[in-house]
């Protein structure tokens, strides 16, 4: 399961995921099999239902999947190129997804002096809030 080519091999008449046939896929069977059930019944970590669920979907959805990024060798990332910015590459990240998502870095602070109101709202205007509305909130943008 580690790929989804190991996945979806034939294993002699079955396969984990069957491509072609996604409801035949052996990973459906066995996590419903009350003899030779998957995770093993002596697997410390057993599925809910909502997690069985889950899975169901999945597969006859197709049952795709990306290798985990933890095997996948890191790859260094272009810096974009952003108008207005020329601070460093960290910067230049940053000011592309604020501008993405409708804001923009104003100007730059002086390292240690990071103030709010060095920041926009969507219409430009400096918003001088502790929460500068044209930065998106709860959505993992401020892991400055
Ligand atoms: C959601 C979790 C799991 C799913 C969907 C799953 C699914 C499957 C499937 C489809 C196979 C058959 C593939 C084949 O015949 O080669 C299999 C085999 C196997 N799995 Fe799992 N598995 C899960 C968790 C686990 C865990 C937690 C363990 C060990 C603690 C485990 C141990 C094994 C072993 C030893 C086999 C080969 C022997 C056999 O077919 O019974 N599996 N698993």
């Amino acid at each position: 399961m580690d790929s989804y080519a190991a996945a979806t091999v034939d294993l002699g008449g079955y396969r984990a995921l069957d491509p072609l046939q996604l409801s035949e896929s052996e990973i459906l069977k066995r996590i419903y099999d009350k003899e030779d059930p998957m995770p093993p019944l002596d697997a410390d970590k057993q599925l809910t239902e909502s997690e069985r669920d889950q899975i169901h979907k999945w597969v006859l959805s197709g049952g795709e999947y990306q290798v985990h990024w933890a095997f996948e060798a890191p790859v260094k990332p272009q810096v974009a190129t952003v108008a207005g910015v020329h601070f460093n590459p960290i910067d230049a990240f940053i000011e592309n997804r604020l501008q993405e998502q409708g804001g923009r870095i104003l100007s730059r602070s002086r390292p240690g002096s990071f103030s709010p109101s060095s920041l926009t709202d969507s219409d430009g205007a400096a918003t001088g809030s502790s929460i500068p509305s044209g930065l998106p909130v709860g959505q993992g943008s401020w892991g400055l």
